[in-house]
C-alpha cells in the first residue's frame, strides 16, 4: 500500500489523460498537470477549491446558462454509479470551447461521497468521426446514383425490347396483311386489265420496302436475335449488317445476364456506328473476352482523335452505361492512328472462358 502511496502521484503526473478529483459538493480537490493545461491554466492552485461545473461549463456554446443541476458529470456523487458521455462542452480559461469525452466515477472520501473525473478534448475523435461519416456518406451516394443509372439503363432497354415487340408484332404484321391481300388481288384480277397490274405491282412493292424498313428499324432498337441467342450472336449479326468491313474475335456460348448483354451489345452498336460515322475507317475489329469480367473492345484503323471531354452524345451513354455496372470505359484515340474503345463489365462468379480467336470473321457488306 505504501508503495501505491508513493508511485501514485507520481503516475497521475505523467499520464497524457486529465484526472480531477472533487468532493461531494462539486469543488475540485485535485487535478493532475494534464488537468491544469488542458483547461490553460498555470497552475494547481488556481483550480483547486473552484467549482468544477462552473469552471468547466457554466454556459453552453450557445451562450445559455448551464445549471449544476442538469450535469450528468456531478451524478455519480449522489447516485454512486458512474457516468459517461462524448457530448460536453468544456470552456479554456481563455473563454473558447471544445468538445470533450469524459468518464465520473463515485470516490469515497472523509467528507463524503466526491467524484473523480477523466476526459480528454474530443476535437481531433470528432473531425476523424465526421470525416468518416462523410466518407461513408459519399459511397451511399455513389452506390445510390450507380443504382439509379442502372435502373435507367434497365428501363432504357425494357422500353427498346417493347418497342422492338410492338413494331413485329403490330405494324409489320399489318403490313404483312396488307402485301398478302393485294397479291391475292392481284390474280384474281381478269388478264386484260393491265393498267390494275402495274398499280397493283407498285403497291405491292411499296409494302415489301416498308416491311423490309420496319424489320431494319425493329432490329435497330433491339435485335431479337440478342434476346434469342445471346451477346456473340448479336454482335455477330451486327458485323454483318455493317457497312465497314468488321471482324469479330472472341467465342463464349454461356448466356450472361440479360441486362449485361443488352447493355454490352448497345455499347459495341455505338462504338461500331461511331466508327462508320467519324472514323473514315477500312476495318473495325470487335474483340469480346469473357473472365471474371466481360471485356469488350471496338477498335477501328481511322482518323482517331477523339477528344475526351465528351459532354453528351452516345460516347457519354456508353460511359453511363459502364458505369450502372461498376464497369470501367477507356477511349483510346490518338490523332491518325484510330480509336480503340475498351469497356469492362465485372461479372459476378464469372469464369476463365478467354477468346479464341478469329471466331466470327465477316466480309464487308455495303448496304
Ligand atoms: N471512332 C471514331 N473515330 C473518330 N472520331 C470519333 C469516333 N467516335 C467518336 N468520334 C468523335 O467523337 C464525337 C462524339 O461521339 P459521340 O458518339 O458521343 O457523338 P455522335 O456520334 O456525334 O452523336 P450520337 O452518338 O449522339 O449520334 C463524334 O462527333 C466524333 O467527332
Ligand atoms: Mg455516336
Amino acid at each position: 500500500m505504501q508503495l501505491i502511496g508513493n508511485v501514485l502521484p507520481t503516475v497521475l503526473d505523467s499520464v497524457s489523460q486529465v484526472i480531477w478529483v472533487v468532493d461531494h459538493y462539486g469543488r475540485i480537490l485535485y487535478t493532475n498537470p494534464a488537468g491544469i493545461e488542458a483547461l490553460g491554466y498555470d497552475s494547481a492552485d488556481e483550480l483547486v477549491g473552484l467549482s468544477s461545473h462552473e469552471t468547466l461549463h457554466p454556459c453552453r456554446p450557445d451562450g445559455t446558462l448551464y445549471p449544476a443541476s442538469q450535469c450528468p458529470m456531478l451524478k455519480p456523487a449522489s447516485t454512486g454509479e458512474p457516468a459517461h458521455g462524448n457530448d460536453e462542452w468544456f470552456r479554456r480559461r481563455d473563454g473558447s470551447f471544445f468538445p470533450a469525452s469524459w468518464w465520473a466515477s463515485p470516490i469515497d472520501l472523509p467528507e463524503g461521497r466526491g467524484v473523480v473525473y477523466s476526459f480528454f478534448d474530443a476535437t481531433e475523435t470528432r473531425d476523424l468521426e465526421r470525416a468518416r461519416l462523410e466518407r461513408d456518406a459519399a459511397r451511399i451516394r455513389a452506390d445510390e446514383s450507380r443504382a439509379a443509372q442502372r435502373r435507367i439503363a434497365q428501363s432504357v432497354t425494357s422500353v427498346r425490347r417493347q418497342t422492338a415487340r410492338d413494331l413485329h408484332d403490330g405494324a409489320q404484321q399489318r403490313l404483312v396483311s396488307l402485301l398478302i391481300s393485294l397479291r391475292l388481288t392481284r390474280d384474281l384480277l381478269p388478264d386484260n386489265t393491265a393498267d390494275a397490274f402495274a398499280l397493283l405491282d407498285g403497291a405491292i412493292s411499296d409494302a415489301q420496302t416498308a416491311i423490309d424498313e420496319l424489320r431494319e428499324l425493329a432490329y435497330g432498337v433491339y435485335p431479337s436475335v440478342l434476346t434469342a441467342k445471346g451477346l456473340m450472336a448479336a454482335i455477330g449479326s451486327l458485323a454483318l449488317r455493317c457497312a465497314v468491313p468488321t471482324t469479330v474475335v472472341g467465342e463464349f456460348t454461356e448466356r450472361l445476364p440479360a441486362e449485361i448483354e443488352s447493355n454490352a451489345y448497345f455499347v459495341v452498336a455505338e462504338a461500331v456506328t461511331n466508327a462508320v460515322k467519324h472514323a473514315e475507317a477500312s476495318q473495325i475489329t470487335v474483340s469480346v473476352e469473357v473472365t471474371d469480367s466481360l471485356r469488350l473492345t471496338v477498335a477501328d484503323d481511322g482518323i482517331g482523335g477523339v477528344v475526351d471531354h465528351v459532354s453528351s452524345g452516345g460516347l457519354t451513354g456508353l460511359m453511363d452505361r459502364i458505369a450502372a455496372f461498376d464497369g470501367t470505359l477507356v477511349i483510346d484515340s490518338p490523332p491518325g492512328r484510330g480509336t480503340t474503345v475498351s469497356a469492362e463489365i465485372p461479372l459476378k462468379g464469372g469464369t476463365d472462358r478467354r477468346a479464341a480467336p478469329m471466331a466470327y470473321e465477316h466480309p464487308h457488306r455495303a448496304f
